[in-house]
């Protein structure tokens, strides 16, 4: 509820946009590029797409890229929703700058959204975790949940019965057998999970598997093993699903970012395990494959795992984030 409309020129204003975008930093994004940039104003909080971060040859369109904005614009206004801001959200604010995402708006001081403060502690624990899950269903009531979720992004969340994730699994396989034999993308895949990764971002072989897994759908191929130890457990009985948009553009792509991570804290909340698998949808034809699962209720996103986590496992480790100094600036007035 809104109770107090903000002075001008209040810094502590500035302080909490900045503060959130060190929060959205958690934020989850392909391969762990970050490819995010904040410039902190007095009363607003820019977000950019840094192409420099980019993987132009996985994601020449920057659809995943957007995706991962999206997901830490959404980290961004949790963070403000819980420490008591209301705020604007404006996509795609400049039509002549498409690298300009979004612009948070600061407006009043607000009570903190419990909700949101729930969403905020989840985002100190959510991370991926690739090992197989146990072989234990979500509860039914979850699904329908997670659907109204995307459904306040205007996205959707499509679960698939098993001959779809059949078929998924079948779009990834072909996906990333023709990755991995280009070997512009995997020199690609080096630089950001192999030996080369730039420090602070990119996935270290901590959180990549020492092997395959016997589940129906594949892991994502990341062209060398880790030392995250897999086990033999199956995906018999996870859910999968497409996260859709209703378009196919950035403003879909930023949506679909936006409920990615709401519904991937919402089941950190409820210790659910979400794992996202993006091969499908990255090379063109696989991903045309990935809509027919749709059979044209949208334009698939993502495809997203979501399981029991397998307690005896312990926690997967986490992944680095870039010093705040490469991802935030602050704009003096
Ligand atoms: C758009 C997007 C696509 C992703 N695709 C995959 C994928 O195909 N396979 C996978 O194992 N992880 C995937 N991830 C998870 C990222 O690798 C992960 O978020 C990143 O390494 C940071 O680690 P964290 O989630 O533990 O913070 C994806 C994440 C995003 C946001």
């Amino acid at each position: 509820m809104i109770s107090d409309q903000l002075p001008p020129g209040d810094h502590a204003v500035a302080d909490q946009l900045g503060a959130a975008a060190a929060v959205a930093a958690r934020a989850p994004s392909i391969h762990n590029t970050q490819p995010w940039r904040w410039r902190i104003h007095a009363s607003t909080a820019d977000l950019y797409l840094d192409a420099s971060r980019q993987l132009h040859v996985t994601d020449p369109d920057c659809r995943l890229a957007t995706v991962s904005c999206g997901a830490a614009l959404h980290h961004a206004q949790v963070a403000l929703a819980a420490a008591g801001s209301a705020t604007e959200v404006r996509l795609l604010p400049q039509p002549d700058n498409p690298l300009h995402l979004a612009t948070i708006t600061a407006i009043a001081r607000a009570r903190p959204v419990p909700d949101a403060q729930r969403l905020r502690q989840a985002i100190e624990v959510r991370h991926t975790d690739r090992r197989p899950p146990k072989q234990q269903p979500i509860p039914t009531d979850v699904m329908p949940l997670l659907q109204a979720t995307a459904a306040t992004h205007l996205s959707g969340l499509q679960p698939l019965d098993r001959d779809k994730v059949l078929e998924l699994a079948a779009a990834i396989t072909q996906a990333q057998a023709d990755e991995t034999a280009d070997p512009a993308t995997r020199r690609e895949l080096d630089t950001w999970t192999g030996t080369d990764r730039h420090s602070g971002a990119g996935i270290p072989d901590a959180n990549i598997l020492t092997g395959p897994t016997s589940t129906t759908v594949p892991n994502r191929d990341f062209g060398h093993i880790g030392t995250l130890p897999v086990n033999d457990q199956h995906d018999d009985a996870a859910t999968y699903a497409i996260l859709y948009g209703y378009a196919d553009d950035p403003r879909a792509w930023l949506r679909a970012g936006q409920a990615l991570s709401d519904i991937w804290l919402a089941t950190t909340a409820m210790n659910i395990a979400l794992l996202p698998f993006s091969a499908a949808v990255e090379p063109p034809r696989t991903r045309e494959l990935v809509n027919r699962l749709l059979i044209g209720i949208g334009y698939a996103q993502l495809a997203i795992r979501l399981a029991i986590p397998d307690p005896t496992q312990g926690d997967a480790p986490r992944t680095p984030r870039l010093p705040t100094t490469e991802t935030i600036e602050r704009v003096q007035p």
